[in-house]
């Protein structure tokens, strides 16, 4: 007799993934690694017939020999939802499992084949030996197990617990996706669990209640809701994330990054505030005494060390910007005072991090030092400024602390330095702190005025990223431009110019539109990472400048031509090939549902007021 146990288990989404995956699995994908698991292989103390889990393909394996019987585990993540498998190939073993699962129900009963469950659950150790989920949120998860597992109702919650032995050629096959949404604890005869995981996810449909959306998106629109909330995860006791964050893929991206968090908590905004707030909390929690808000938020210190070479949970770096647009989306919506003085306080010693630590030259336009910094980890535009850097790093070591490519003062960064300006000065006259409101007015004003005369190209009607050194161009049009239309930088007529670039088919009107880098690129790459596939958040920022500019009938065309794509999965994948619009990448991706706010406003008509923040 083995007990299968999780002890510690404290993360709430996709734990199992965790939990398998973990320091002793598959390393370098070991994404759950702040838990501690102790993995059959310690437990049952097998013989070890394939040592570590071999990754293939998605799916880790691995062969454990007890005594005469040979078991085989098999790990997968299967689009939305994790396959954990134990098949008994010879002989047979006897394998206590004690749990607290509960309740499942289907969300979109058009995909119930494809989309097994939408499972909202959490793990918590109670006792050793136990395998515990908790509901002390509403959670819902799908338990699909073979051969049954008996049902007991005990206090604190529906346990599902039973003994089962797994002959030969028998299999235990659990699915579990999972994320949480306020409410409380109580028990649930089992008689009713099923029932009643129906009633919560009606309940917070019931949020969503009212919202006019058109037939056609539908159900890609309800698909990117359950993505949102289905990534959102606690971890208990983490030092530094104190509160619920959204993973921006619970199965591939599994912990907090920066600019991924803004994104979220706009889409959060307009269905629980609250939740907006929080997302963004953990990160002015994880703000450097220098003022810096870093990168990412590792779930552990071991992974940082692994991926960054750091002590600590976060890197060196931070990423784009966009917190501020988010803030200022959330006190539209009616953010707390709380929330914005620590709002305020965090953004100010950001701004002035960035004033010290990017700008080497002082002119108010900030510099991406390193690729991964700027968000489009391998973009073409860094090709050159990479090489420039290893062709003599001394030259920038001296200015900047840490450097991996040669400075570059990006359109798109700038973008966003301008609009957390116009929003600190705004947020500031809102707190009464005059001084500060006039200052940062300055400081967006000049930011604006050198985005215009260093950045535009007359010739060619385009915004590019300049170097830090020159001021020169760097000619590689991508739709990083697009982001001045958005922050209401560029002139009428720029903006014009900019859409004949848009709506050029040669350059970024590809059957799914806005590429990473213009098909006219040499480099373009319709499938390429940042080198040509196409990213949700760059066409919302592209379209919400479109209609601010009043290109409406083009930002109408802009999203129902990605629009068409994404539905017809549903998906709501990380990128999509630009020439094919297949999805690619991580599968529900989180800041890919900012589309929801795009269908609403192309129902509705009312997005302006919330989404153009300054
Ligand atoms: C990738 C993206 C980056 C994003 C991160 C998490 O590294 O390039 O922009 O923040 O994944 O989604």
């Amino acid at each position: 007799m083995a007990i299968l146990e999780l002890p510690g288990k404290r993360e709430v989404v996709g734990n199992l993934v965790a939990a398998q995956l973990s320091r002793r699995g598959v390393g370098f994908f070991s994404f759950g690694e702040y838990f501690e698991s102790r993995p059959l292989l310690e437990i049952l103390k097998p013989e070890v017939v394939v040592k570590d889990h071999t990754w293939i393909d998605g799916v880790a394996y691995r062969a454990l020999r007890i005594d005469d019987s040979l078991l085989r585990e098999t790990l997968a993540a299967h689009h939305d939802s994790l396959l954990y498998r134990l098949e008994v190939e010879r002989g047979s073993v006897e394998l206590e499992v004690r749990g607290n699962l509960m309740v499942f129900s289907w969300f979109l009963e058009e995909r119930r084949e494809e989309i097994a469950a939408m499972a909202l659950a959490s793990f918590s150790e109670e006792g050793r030996g136990v395998v515990r989920a908790s509901y002390r949120d509403v959670y819902e998860l799908r338990l699909a197990v073979n051969p049954p597992l008996r049902v007991e109702v005990r206090p604190a919650g529906v346990e599902y617990r039973g003994r089962l032995t797994l002959g030969e050629g028998e299999a235990l096959t659990l699915y579990l996706t999972g994320a949480p949404r306020g409410g409380a604890v109580k028990p649930i005869p089992p008689q009713r669990v099923e029932e009643e995981g129906r009633r919560r996810v009606r309940e917070m449909l019931g949020a969503l209640r009212g919202r006019v959306v058109e037939p056609r998106y539908e159900l890609l629109w309800r698909y990117m809701w359950y993505v949102i909330l289905s990534n959102r995860a606690h971890v208990e006791g983490h030092p530094v994330l104190k509160r619920p964050f959204n993973m921006p893929s619970k199965l591939v991206y599994r912990h907090q990054w920066l600019w991924d968090s803004a994104f979220h908590a706009i889409v959060l905004s307009s269905y629980d505030v609250r939740m907006a707030e929080e997302e963004l909390m953990n990160l002015y929690e994880a703000q450097k005494p220098d003022g810096r808000i870093p990168h990412e938020v590792f779930l552990s210190k071991e992974f940082c060390k692994l991926f960054w070479s750091v002590d600590d949970y976060s890197p060196w770096t931070t990423q784009p910007p966009v917190l501020a647009i988010a803030v200022e989306v959330i006190r539209r919506r009616g953010g707390s005072r709380e929330f914005l003085e620590e709002s305020f306080k965090a953004l100010d010693r950001y701004d002035r991090w960035l004033r010290e630590q990017r700008d080497s030259d002082r002119d108010q336009l900030i510099a991406y030092v390193d690729y991964l910094e700027s968000g489009w980890d391998n973009s073409v535009r860094w090709d050159e400024a990479i090489a420039r850097y290893k062709r003599s790093p001394e030259t920038y070591r001296g200015r900047y602390r840490e450097v991996r490519m040669a400075p570059v003062e990006a359109v798109d960064l700038n973008a966003y330095v301008y609009l957390q300006r116009r929003i600190l000065a705004k947020l500031a006259r809102s707190l009464g702190l005059e001084d500060e409101a006039e200052e940062y007015g300055a400081l967006a004003e000049e930011t604006r005025r050198r985005v215009l005369s260093e950045m535009w190209d007359e010739e060619t009607g385009f915004f590019y990223d300049i170097w830090e050194d020159t001021h020169e161009h760097i000619k590689v049009k991508t739709p990083a431009a697009f982001t001045t239309l958005y922050a209401g930088i560029a002139t009428e007529e720029q903006a014009r110019r900019l859409v004949e670039h848009l709506l050029n088919p040669g350059e970024f009107w590809t059957r799914f539109p806005l590429p990473t880098v213009s098909a006219d690129d040499p480099r373009y790459d319709p499938s390429g990472y940042w080198r040509g596939a196409s990213w949700l958040n760059m066409l919302w920022l592209t379209y919400w400048g479109l209609r601010r500019y009043g290109f409406n009938e083009e930002a109408r065309k802009l999203a129902e031509r990605a629009l068409e794509h994404m539905a017809r999965g549903p998906t709501c994948s990380e990128n999509y090939d630009s020439s094919t619009g297949a999805p690619m990448g991580a599968p529900d991706f989180g800041w890919s549902t900012l589309m929801i706010t795009i269908i609403e406003d192309l129902s509705t008509g009312q997005g302006v007021d919330a989404y153009i923040v300054a």
